[in-house]
């Protein structure tokens, strides 16, 4: 038999090269490769005396008449909402995460949870003893659950326990970078390793119709460490993510065959363990200072769910020959596009001072909906006048200063209607978006649409923002 043959694998991106080099030609990553076996990395070719292949019957699209699959749902609305409605069976989920963020005491909860509706739950965690497992479930009050708990890293061992005796509702496996399988020939930890683990796990969930979490750990520039291609296996990606030195804990959906991804879950982490945050816009604004120029309130959506942040920015004279520009929580590239905009079509003259902007509480916000917010939080620094306390803005500005409409009007009204607010400043809505449907009443919100970035600037200088007689439904409050 020939010897085995070496291959070099980049750690990072699990390109495959012939000889070792510093730096991976593929993703340009420094000290990734290392030396394993062939055949373990992407492009491996079947053993040549693999058997033959097995003829299969292939079903119709159009016969499926199936129900939806059933959901295991957890309890913890937080959670369901984010994975689609809960755990598919014979799903596997990535959870990734920094060290620290919770993400052993989320799954301890939601095992808890599964658990106390007799539902069989495992969790085999491969960096903490069992006794560890077992003070962090005292902790979170959930030491009298039915958990079954293991520390085990060998996949194959696992894989055996776990198919042993009623199929389990829910396993966890906390990491995968800890998990090896004796089948391939590297250290645990790098890519064919994690990815051998992965796929045993894998198999292990669709033949037994179990739903599999994996934890993954997350690296410094955030991306779930080692092999992507795990991320490519999965049936899910969510992440775990939080602010330095918060309490606050955001969980995202990355990927998800079965569900939506742009919701999130929001924790905030006690003593007790992970508690749920059913109402966040009341949070992010809860340390408002309103009589602050400066800050504008977004009303954005996450999801399905509408979510009104502040944006706060301060517009201070440089002294420096290139000024500072600085975002936190928001896309610096959408900062430069919006000072460009208030410079050319508004006549502001932003050329020598210093802009921060920053979303308050640790969001990071994508949308472009936020546009509005942020050129208002501007103005409002820069001019030094405050705006209206009970005011919303969103609309995506145009590079040609026009306000565009955004999507999804209506719930971002309803939330600041839920809220308090009594002003809204939006977009004009399109002609075309049809009859606008269940938008709050003018005695809840008085919403005036802004056409264009140069309205938001006169207004914002003339004094706090009124209602303009040509809005879509403005009428002052009696
Ligand atoms: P953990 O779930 O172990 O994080 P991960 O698995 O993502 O590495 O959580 C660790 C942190 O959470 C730790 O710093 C302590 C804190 N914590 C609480 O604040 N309250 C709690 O009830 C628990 C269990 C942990
Ligand atoms: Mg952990």
């Amino acid at each position: 038999m020939a010897k085995p043959r070496l291959a070099y694998v980049c750690q990072n991106c699990g390109a495959v090269s012939q000889r070792w080099q510093g730096r991976c030609e593929s993703c340009g990553a420094w000290n990734s490769i290392v030396e394993e076996s062939a055949g373990s990395g992407i492009g491996a070719q079947a053993a040549p005396g693999a058997r033959k292949g097995r003829v299969f019957a292939l079903s119709s699209l159009a016969e499926t008449d199936r129900p939806a699959p059933p959901r295991t749902t957890t309890g913890i609305a937080e959670l369901d909402r984010v994975i689609g409605g809960g755990f598919v069976p014979g799903s596997v989920l990535l959870l990734g995460g920094e060290p620290g963020i919770g993400k052993s005491t989320l799954l301890a909860q939601a095992c808890a949870a599964l658990s106390m509706k007799d539902r069989r739950v495992i969790y085999i965690s491969g960096e903490e003893a069992v006794d560890q497992v077992r003070l962090r479930a005292l902790r979170l009050g959930v030491a009298g659950a039915a958990i079954e708990l293991a520390a085990e890293t060998n996949v194959d061992d696992i894989v055996a326990t776990l198919s042993h005796g009623a199929a389990p509702a829910l396993v966890v496996i906390d990491s995968i970078q800890t998990m090896w399988t004796p089948l391939v020939e590297s250290a645990p930890g790098t890519v064919s390793q994690v990815r051998g683990a992965a796929q045993a796990l894998i198999r292990f969930a669709k033949s037994a119709g179990a739903a599999v979490i994996l934890v993954g750990h997350v690296t410094k520039d955030g991306q779930i460490a080692g092999p992507r291609v795990v991320e490519h296996m999965v049936d899910a990606v969510l992440s775990f993510e939080g602010e330095g030195g918060r309490d606050l804990r955001l969980l995202r959906g990355v990927k998800n065959r079965f569900g939506p991804t742009d919701e999130i879950g929001v924790f905030e982490m006690t003593g007790r363990g992970l508690a749920e945050v059913p109402n966040p816009s009341a949070l992010f604004l809860s340390a408002r200072d309103a009589a602050a120029p400066g800050a504008a309130v977004f009303a954005g959506m996450e999801g399905t769910r509408p979510l009104l942040v502040e944006f706060q920015a301060l517009v201070a004279q440089s002294a420096l020959g290139t000024p500072r520009r600085t975002v936190v929580g928001w896309d610096a590239a959408r900062l430069s596009m919006v000072l460009a905009v208030l410079e050319a079509h508004a006549g502001l003259k932003l050329g020598q001072y210093d802009i921060y902007l920053s979303v308050a509480g640790g969001l990071r916000v994508g949308e472009p909906a936020a546009d509005l917010a942020a050129a208002a939080a501007l103005v409002s620094s820069l001019t030094g006048r405050t705006l209206a306390a009970d005011s919303v803005y969103f609309g995506e500005i145009a590079l040609s200063g026009a306000i565009r409409p955004v999507t999804q009007a209506n719930a971002r009204l309803k939330e600041a209607a839920k809220l308090g607010f009594r002003r809204a400043t939006r977009p004009q809505p399109s002609p075309d978006a049809g009859a606008e449907k269940g938008e709050p009443t003018a005695d809840e919100l008085v919403v005036h649409a802004c056409k264009h970035i140069s309205e938001l600037v006169a207004e914002i200088a003339a004094g706090a923002p009124s209602s303009s007689p040509n809005g879509a439904r403005a009428s002052p409050r009696p």
